[in-house]
Order: structure tokens, then sequence, then C-alpha cells
């Protein structure tokens, strides 16, 4: 019981997937500094030719259409188009790369979702202070209406910023992604914000620019996992439940759908931590200023990025360091009855997708959301017949659509995380998402499909509605 044109896709990521990094005149990208330093990645491994997509997108091409997919999700590769990150340099080839995909995939009827900035950033950029300064909200910008002026006539879902918490955090505070920095306590903020003020213009510029033209929608894809308390009669535990949730989805949902600014639990945390810690001067979370755009309403849907789930309860304070978790104040908790799969931070809660949903509805004024990205990946020896995928695929499907039926909530799409096994940042090749799997020692990184890809195209094939519903039927009675 979907709704009539329910988005039905997978996603990929541009360094995840592409290689050619110094293809065609492609720029170096952070991801590309950070794999080729020893020690950063599992087995020193790197991108560099990942699954080939530079050369092999048609082999991508039939995997999106064997699924039946209705969308694709695909990042750009900002380094790709403007290998110095300006508008001063554009690298035709990159854009004569992408324009084949999305032409392409709009022959087959598959609409492409196409995200900005999927954690790659130009080195070019970086080498001038990366997302921690404030001047990379207008080259971003300026990079966003390059691609809606050159893309924008066929692509009408865009995905600015993917997971700026993941940017922030990982990139700046824990120092596990690229640039590898952990300034803690201090710079994942301003990351973070410099990402807000660049999703904001980037959103005004199309508004005013391109909208009326082109009829798109934009949006930034936020990451949360859901949180809930370990023991729901402790007022302590739902305290810090409701923290956790504010310094995830609330960081960045709440300035774009509720206030323009960040949730006041968030702030108040950080700054009673500063207090403790005597850390004089401004607030760590930085203030928006009557200079920066308007934060609020830049989003026309709600793209939600989710993997898994938490129980939690007060972390017991009393750090003594500036921390990102000192400021949160948290003990996570993993039930027992959540099966992990593969990676330790992965425990299985297909559950905890409904009560985000229904929680997204509730605290951001019922937007219309897609789910960008979910998924489950594989460890260790590879099973074709991945059974516990496909449960894990059904049972996620169904709470989403109990979101809809049941919660009222309004999901336009899911997107699942990947169409094909790909470069797993830190953790290189050896986790697998894929849909598809491709064999990374073969020359040929021959894709198969996996017993869960089937399992999608099956529940794809009963669900599609819309033209894509007409389409089938006619290729059924012509075949
Ligand atoms: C990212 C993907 C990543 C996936 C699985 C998300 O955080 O957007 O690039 O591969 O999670 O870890």
């Amino acid at each position: 019981m979907f709704p009539r044109d329910f988005a039905w896709g997978a996603a990929t990521s541009a360094y995840q997937i592409e290689g050619g990094w110094q293809a065609d005149g492609k720029g170096p990208s952070i991801w590309d500094t950070f794999c080729h330093e020893k020690g950063r990645v599992y087995a020193d491994q790197n991108a560099d030719m990942a699954c080939d997509s530079y050369k092999l997108w048609e082999k991508d091409l039939e995997c999106v259409k064997q699924l039946g997919l209705t969308h694709y999700r695909l990042s750009l590769s900002w380094a790709r188009l403007l290998p110095d990150g300006t508008t001063q340099h554009v690298n035709d080839r990159g854009v004569q790369y992408y324009n084949k995909v999305i032409n392409d995939l709009l022959a087959c009827d598959v609409s492409p979702m196409v995200t900005l900035y999927h954690f790659d950033l130009p080195q070019t950029l970086q080498d001038q202070g990366g997302w921690k300064s404030p001047g990379i909200a207008t080259l971003f910008d300026n990079y966003a209406k390059f691609c809606f002026q050159t893309f924008g006539d066929r692509v009408k879902l865009w995905i600015t910023i993917n997971e700026p918490y993941v940017c922030a955090k990982l990139g700046y505070e824990d120092g596990i992604h690229a640039p590898g920095l952990k300034e803690k306590g201090i710079s994942a903020y301003v990351v973070g914000h410099n990402m807000l003020r660049a999703h904001a213009m980037a959103w005004h510029s199309y508004n005013c620019l391109y909208r009326a033209k082109q009829k798109g929608a934009v949006s930034l894809a936020i990451n949360s996992d859901w949180f809930e308390p370990l023991n729901p009669g402790c007022r302590e535990d739902i305290a810090a439940t409701e923290r956790a949730l504010a310094f995830a989805l609330g960081w960045f949902a709440w300035p774009v759908f509720v206030t323009g600014d960040y949730p006041g639990i968030m702030r108040s945390a950080i700054d009673a931590e500063s207090k403790k810690l005597g850390y004089n001067g401004a607030s760590r979370l930085p203030c928006f200023s009557k200079d920066d755009p308007a934060i609020l309403g830049t989003a026309d849907f709600f793209a939600l990025n989710y993997y898994t789930s938490r129980k939690v309860k007060p972390g017991g304070g009393c750090k003594q360091v500036l921390a990102m978790s000192s400021d949160r104040d948290l003990e996570e908790v993993i039930d027992p009855s959540w099966p992990i799969c593969g990676v330790s931070w992965l425990a299985v809660g297909p559950h905890g997708l409904r009560n985000l949903l229904k929680y997204i509805k509730d605290t951001f004024r019922n937007p219309a959301v897609y789910i960008t990205e979910n998924g489950f990946c594989q460890v260790g020896p590879v099973h074709i017949e991945d059974v516990q995928r496909c449960e894990f695929y059904k049972s996620t499907i169904l709470e989403v659509d109990r979101a809809i039926q049941e919660d009222g909530v309004d999901v336009r799409g899911y997107f699942a995380w990947s169409l094909m096994d790909n470069f797993e940042w830190a953790d290189g090749f050896s986790v697998r998402f894929g849909l598809f799997h491709v064999d990374f020692s073969d020359a040929a990184l021959r894709r198969t499909v996996y017993r869960s890809g089937k399992e999608y195209a099956k529940i794809i094939s009963k669900h599609k509605t819309g033209k894509w519903k007409c389409q089938q039927l006619a290729k059924k009675q012509h075949s």
C-alpha cells in the first residue's frame, strides 16, 4: 500500500564507486589525500579504482535496470567537475561523464536524485581551510549554481550535502574520516555551522534563480540513529534521549525545519560544559549572524539516512575534557535483541526507522520525507545467498509501510544503500553494503546480483505505481 509514484531507489556516492581519481583532468579530493596516507584506512586501501564506475557506468546502469528502480541516487565529484574547486576552471570531461549518466538514467525512465557533496572536498579548498573556513559557503554556492545550471534541466531532486553530522564528527572530532583531524569539542561545531550556511546559500540560489524554470526540489541528507530511553520510566534516561536526538537529528534539522537556530538543549549542554571546564569566550556552538543566509525553511523535503538504534542513559558527567562526547554526556547501549550486522556500530533495528519517521512528522511539521539511505552490510566471507539481508529489507520496508499507513507519515521514497559493494570509507572494501556483489579481485570488477537484490527487485515490481507500473505492464505484454 505505498503511495502513488513512491520512489524506489538505491544510492551510491562518487568517491565510493567511481575510481578514475586522476582521469581526464579530475583534481584530487580530501579522500584521495587521506587514503594515500598510511594507516588511515583498513589495509591501506583506497578508492583510486573502486568499482571503476567512471569507466564502467554502463554496467551500473544494467544493475539499476535489473532491480527495476524508479530512482537512482548518485553524487557528483566536485573535483571532477571543478578540479580546483572553483568555477574558474571547468573540466568538460567531468561534465560529459555526468551528462551521460543522467541522460542514460532518464532514457530508462529512472529519475536521478543528485547529491552535490558526499564527503569529497577538493583538496585545493581543504588547503585554504576547508569547511572550517567561513568562505567555503560561497565557494559551495558557486559550485551548486554551476550544477543547477548544467544539470538542472534534467535533475529534479537535489541533495546539497550528505550527512553534515558525519563530515563534522568523523572528519574533525574523531579523525577517522578525511581530513582526519581530532580537534575535539571545537571544530566539528564550526564545520557543521559552515555546512548549514553553505546548504542554505545553495537552497536560496535554487529558489531565486532556478526553481521557477526547473521545478525541482532541494534538501540536505540528515543522518540519525533512533534513540530511546534505556529505562522508559526514568526521567534522566528520557532527558538523555532528548539530548541524543538534539545532538544528532536536531543539530541540522532544528535550524532548517523549526527555528533557524540550533536546538536549545544542544546549546545549553555545550555552554554548561564549557563553564564547567573553565573554557572562556564565545559559545563553542557558533551563532548565526544577520549576515548569514536565513536557514529556516531551506528544505523542500526531509531527507533521512537511517541505519541503527540505541538505548541511552546519562553518561555520568565529569569527563574533564573538551569533547563532543562530554557535551552530549550519554551512554549508549545496544539492546541484546538487536542483531549486529558485520560492523560493530550497526545494530539492526527496523522498528527504529518507523519511530524516527513518526518523530520527524511530529517534530518537524509533517514534512514530505525521502529515506535517502538505509542498508545492511556483510563482513567476512561473502554470501551471495544473503538471507539475513533479505529479511532485513523485508522487515524494514514493512516498517516504512506502517509509518505511512498507521502513523500518517508522508514518506515519498526509499533508497537502499547501496546499489553495489563499494569503498566503505575507513573500512575500505572489507564491508559490503551492495545489492550487487562486486568482485574486486577480478580485473573486470564483475557485478553479480545478491539474493537481496532479487528480493528488493520483487518488492519494487509489486509496489511500483504510476508511469513505472504502466511501463512494467507494457514490457510484460510485449514479452
Ligand atoms: C554514508 C555512506 C556510507 C554508509 C554506510 C552513510 O553514512 O552516507 O557513504 O557508505 O553510511 O556506512
